[in-house]
């Protein structure tokens, strides 16, 4: 099968709880405003599913004012699924949460045991390679795990860095196809995408590196139209989502799915 980076049958999605007004937060801009959030979580699954995909909507969890940002959960590859062990404290029991609908997809899953920590927002599947950024969150004992796991699957890890003062890798990039990915200059700067090709985001328009490709669609988020032309002139199909609510707590597009295709 090609292009497993990108084309999904299934995605999980949580619905934001009432408690995300206390989510985790660089800058504090703002309440994020829960029936605004509704609206836009709504628009986000609307789009994926109108792409053939099966979207299961998982229940609010109010004891994790963060857990609408699911991909910081899991990651899901096409030989299995991980559950990752976040660094932020207050996210830990999430992945938890994640097991057992995730074990309901692929029968068994493996884990992150620690002492190491990972989120799913620093790590970015490529056709070719998985790649992860050390940040705040992702310590190198989490990807060393990592990479034992997903070795003895095939696949091939390389560990990147987050820039300074960024939350997540995904935060600053993403993948468009199998060898295109969208990135903030000084993301991109760093070389690590070197051999692929890279659609750089406007200026001041780096808030929206962290758009999905999703089958047939890329979901980005509204308010950036410079960076939006660039994508609709490359030929990419968007589908613009409403953010305002889920950027008050560094969360974007591709923080609010797990993606896969589980095994059949
Ligand atoms: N608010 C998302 C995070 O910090 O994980």
């Amino acid at each position: 099968m090609t292009d497993t980076s990108y084309r999904f049958t299934h995605a999980i999605t949580r619905k934001p709880a009432s408690s995300i007004v206390q989510g985790l937060r660089a800058v504090d801009i703002g309440t994020p405003d829960l029936t605004l959030m509704q609206a836009h979580h709504a628009d986000y699954i609307a789009a994926l599913r109108s792409t053939g995909a099966e979207v299961i909507e998982l229940d609010a969890l109010e004891d994790f004012p963060d857990s609408v940002f699911v991909e910081d959960t899991a990651l899901c590859l096409p030989k299995g699924a991980i559950i990752m062990r976040p660094g932020a404290p207050s996210r830990l029991g999430e992945a938890a949460e994640m097991a057992p609908h995730l074990e309901a997809l692929y029968g068994l899953v493996a884990r992150i045991e620690g002492p190491g920590f990972i989120e799913g927002g620093d790590i970015l599947t490529t056709e070719s390679e998985i790649l992860v950024g050390r940040s705040a969150r992702t310590d190198a004992a989490g990807i060393a795990e990592l990479a034992h796991i997903v070795s003895g699957w095939g696949y091939r890890l390389r560990e990147v860095e987050t820039p300074p003062g960024v939350l997540h890798f995904k935060t600053d990039c993403s993948l468009l196809d199998g060898q295109t990915i969208l990135s903030t200059p000084r993301l991109a700067a760093s070389g690590c995408f070197e051999g692929y090709t890279v659609l750089h985001t406007a200026e001041g328009e780096e808030a929206c590196a962290n758009a999905i490709r999703f089958n047939d669609l890329v979901l980005m988020p509204a308010g950036f139209p410079q960076t939006e032309r660039r994508l609709r002139d490359a030929g990419f199909e968007l589908r613009v989502i409403g953010n305002s609510e889920c950027a008050k707590l560094d969360g974007g597009m591709s923080c609010l799915s797990l993606r896969f295709s589980p095994p059949q």
